[in-house]
């Protein structure tokens, strides 16, 4: 099976959970339903989900042990988005391949959205902590990946330093290591917290670099992509001088900087038993991507 047709397998697989998630959320007011389904509707890669199927298949853990915390990743991943397009964050008017969520709800809306995405995650994982120990370790993983030790760390040193002059590389690292590496971080410990901890800091590392190496390709995609395949504005960080790989390395540093990191990320996977294939070409697919 080639890495497309595994991709969408997973993704089928994810959409199944999602869509009954959808299915049951009935919450009211009708526009907070509606706002929350908007964002979780509308596409997007799901690579977080299908990190954590391919994991899981690697290391021999069943997937229908993984499938809730798959979800509450991707709401999560989704609540962050709604609140870093905000006008008083990045201020983006479309995602996903559509207007962004406060551009149709209004930002008030937008910020409960995201709430609202949010706290539904955390029902989602107390509810998995009533199978188990590792069920529980499991889920504070997540709490701490997304929390202020984690994508919010990320996200507000990122506001801090948009504009610093002394952007350097430590504090780069620090902004991607947390902003989206531990969000990448969780999809991929997850299943080895619930497979009994087998290649639990392989896997960590592995997390935090491959999270390094998106973020990296994102800030690329940003002056080489285009809006028809990424969904969301482009040109955006060069035109508000923004502190970004790109910035700090130029164009050809960055993708420098993203093949050392792919290696890295590939060499940590050769040293894992089981059937690495599809996460080695994930590894590939994350760097080439045009979406
Ligand atoms: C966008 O994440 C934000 C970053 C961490 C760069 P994705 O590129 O995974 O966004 P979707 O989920 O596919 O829309
Ligand atoms: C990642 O950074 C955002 C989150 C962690 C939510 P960006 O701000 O670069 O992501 P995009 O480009 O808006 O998707
Ligand atoms: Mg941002
Ligand atoms: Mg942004
Ligand atoms: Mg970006």
């Amino acid at each position: 099976m080639d890495f497309k047709e595994k991709y969408n397998g997973y993704l089928e697989d994810f959409d199944r959970t999602l869509k009954l998630f959808c299915d049951n959320l009935d919450c009211r007011p009708q526009i907070l339903c509606d706002s929350l389904k908007y964002s979780l509707d509308s596409g997007g890669k799901r690579v977080r989900p299908v990190l954590a199927l391919a994991v899981s298949d690697m290391l021999g853990v069943d997937k229908r042990k993984v499938s809730n915390f798959a979800l509450a990743i991707e709401l999560i991943h989704t609540y962050s988005l709604i609140h870093d397009d905000l006008p008083e964050m990045d201020d983006d008017d479309f995602r996903r391949g559509r207007p962004s969520n406060h551009k149709v709800f209004g930002v008030g809306n937008a910020v409960l959205a995201g709430d609202g995405l949010l706290n539904t995650a955390y029902s989602v994982l107390l509810k998995e902590c009533r199978k188990g120990v590792e069920f529980v370790s499991a889920a504070e993983f997540i709490c701490d990946c997304a929390g202020v030790y984690g994508m919010i760390a990320g996200q507000s040193a990122d506001l801090m330093h948009e504009h610093d002059k002394n952007f350097n590389e430590a504090t780069l690292n620090f902004i991607y290591e947390n902003k989206t590496g531990k969000l990448l971080t969780a999809p991929v410990v997850v299943p080895s917290i619930l497979g009994g901890g087998r290649c639990y800091s392989e896997l960590k590392t592995f997390g935090r670099d491959l999270g390094l190496l998106f973020q990296i390709t994102d800030d690329i995609l940003d002056v080489e992509g285009s809006f028809e395949n990424l969904g969301k504005s482009v040109g955006k960080d060069g035109k508000e001088e923004k502190y970004t790989s790109v910035n700090l390395y130029g164009l050809d540093g960055a993708k420098l900087r993203a093949d050392v990191l792919a290696e890295r990320c590939r060499t940590l996977l050769e040293g894992i038993d089981g059937d690495r294939e599809f996460l080695l070409q994930f590894v590939d697919f994350v760097r080439g991507r045009k979406s």
